[in-house]
């Protein structure tokens, strides 16, 4: 028993021995003397063979020390699994303390269900040093290896589940996910669940998974002015189901509907959710003053509004509206090749007052442009068109091609969605705001490499953006004070 471990043990000692002893005497015929050997050194690698060795030792359970009963709870199911002291003291402090605590051959363990079945893994993960999750493993895993203090096996569940957002599952997999970083404090792995849910949001909302959100991360999600979807009367929709499908206490319903931004969805439809909706009838109490606003919005200009209230609150501020009115898509291809240019209507603002009024803009898009600061050290070039000099960084400027005076008091901010492909599904890679340039934001497009054709940001060599267009009503609080 000893054998096995007290040998190599015993050797690698030896080795340490040697090695200090060489770093000891580092003068320079030592150094000439390691030169040489540097030389004719080759490495043998059996760790493969290593490792098959230890998966064979837990399989026929050779030389065990110790018996593991993992019990679930509240059942009376036990598994029965041979271990050795060894190979769980050092990769678990938990399991040392455990082990040299105990006082018999079997050391019993309690484990939920969804732990006890995913336990074998665990243990061979112990032995072996790799594992092969999969996604309705990861939390379990992870619960195992936050609890036995196997930090490395924790920290590659968390990379896992980080970088498998969008795969398929049948029932979905990331509100799950955010629950469970949410409950054990990973802030980190919390935001990139909630990142994922709001840049693709229109199918979180038309999936199964959205009747599972709950509460917490409803209201969070509602707050959010990144979210990316369809329209406003589409989050409304889904609101009513989820309220329908989940009953929640009166205050969580009154919260949720006075998060919807009542001024983004249009007068017409507006009034059709003052007169249909059930659960507007409901509720309507607490959200009569916000539709009150949001009708008195449409009935006015922004500068007339302004006039009368602080426009700066999250009713009229828009979200990522996918919905035409709003921008369009454009995809480029081969982006790297030459400057691309693009015009598109939107509507001039959500206003009713402003129906019927729409904007064309001009895009032009620069695959290496470069900054004035850096052109004027080429006085050759001189122009001001954008040089084709290796070096330059993408850009994209978004203007108007007419100028009007509708425009007063509104900035215009632009939204550039950069969608990729991940795991076979389209999904949002990232979203950049600014007002007129790219440049504005620092790192558009910055480790994009799109000269690269297996770019992260490209699908098949092209680059699929959607442009968004937000009026923000801002500027008109500076101008009235
Ligand atoms: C030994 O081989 C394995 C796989 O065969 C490899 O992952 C590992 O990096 C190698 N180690 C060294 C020191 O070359
Ligand atoms: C483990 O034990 C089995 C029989 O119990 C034996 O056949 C096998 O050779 C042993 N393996 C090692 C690596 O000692
Ligand atoms: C030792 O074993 C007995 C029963 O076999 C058990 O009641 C007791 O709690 C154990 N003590 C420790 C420290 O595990
Ligand atoms: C994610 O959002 C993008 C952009 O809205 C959309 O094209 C894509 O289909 C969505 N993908 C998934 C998996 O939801
Ligand atoms: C608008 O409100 C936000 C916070 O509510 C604040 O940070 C921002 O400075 C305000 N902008 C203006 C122009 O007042």
């Amino acid at each position: 028993m000893v054998n096995f471990f007290g040998k190599s043990i015993i050797y690698l000692a030896n080795l340490c021995v040697a090695v200090h002893f060489l770093n000891g005497s580092v003068d320079g015929a030592a150094l000439k003397h390691e030169a040489t050997l540097e030389i004719s050194a080759a490495t043998i690698n059996h760790s493969m063979a290593l490792v098959q060795r230890m998966e064979a030792l837990l399989n026929h359970g050779n030389g065990s020390d110790v018996t593991l009963h993992v019990q679930t709870v509240n059942t009376d199911e036990v598994k029965v699994i041979q271990v050795h002291t060894l190979v769980l003291s050092l990769q678990s402090d938990v399991f040392d303390e455990l082990l040299q605590t105990r006082n018999s051959s079997v050391l019993t363990l309690r484990e939920t269900a969804e732990c006890a079945a995913v336990f074998d893994k665990f243990i061979r993960y112990l032995y072996c040093g790799d594992i092969t999750v999969r996604l309705n493993q990861a939390i379990a895993l992870h619960k195992l290896a936050s609890k036995y203090h196997v930090w490395d096996l924790q920290q590659g569940l968390t990379q896992y589940m980080t970088h498998h957002l969008s795969s398929d599952s049948p029932t979905g997999h990331v509100v799950g996910w955010y629950q469970y970083a949410m409950q054990i404090g990973d802030v980190a792995l919390q935001n990139s669940c909630l990142q994922y849910l709001s840049w693709n949001l229109s199918s979180v909302l038309h999936s199964a998974e959205w009747s599972s959100v709950g509460e917490e991360l409803l209201l969070n999600l509602l707050q959010r002015s990144d979210l990316v979807l369809q329209s406003e009367l589409e989050l409304y929709e889904a609101l009513e189901t989820w309220i329908n499908q989940n009953q929640p206490s009166t205050t969580t319903a009154e919260n949720a509907l006075k998060a919807i931004r009542y001024a983004m969805i249009s007068p017409q439809h507006l009034f059709h959710l003052q007169k249909k909706s059930s659960l507007m009838g409901k509720y309507y109490e607490s959200v009569r003053d916000l539709l009150f606003l949001a009708f008195q919005f449409h009935a006015s200009s922004p500068v007339q509004l302004a006039k009368y209230f602080d426009v700066n609150c999250s009713l009229f501020t828009p979200r990522n509206y996918l919905s035409p009115a709003w921008g369009s898509p454009w995809v480029i291809n081969n982006p790297t090749r030459d400057d691309r240019s693009f015009s598109f209507p939107t509507q001039l603002g959500p206003s009713g007052h402003d129906a019927n009024k729409r904007v064309t803009w001009n895009a032009l898009f620069s695959p290496r442009w470069l900054p004035l600061s850096v052109r004027s050290s080429y006085p050759e070039h001189g122009s001001m068109q954008p040089t084709r000099t290796d070096g330059g960084r993408p850009r994209i400027i978004i203007t108007p091609a007419t100028s009007s005076p509708d425009f007063a008091g509104v900035t215009f901010q632009k939204t550039v969605i950069v969608s990729t492909r991940k795991q076979g599904k389209v999904v949002v890679r990232h979203v950049y705001n600014f007002h007129q340039s790219t440049e504005e934001v620092g790192d558009f497009l910055l480790d994009a490499d799109l000269q690269r054709r297996t770019s992260e940001y490209l699908i098949d060599s092209s680059l699929y953006l959607h442009i968004i267009v937000k009026p923000l009503y801002h500027s008109l609080i500076v101008a009235k004070k």
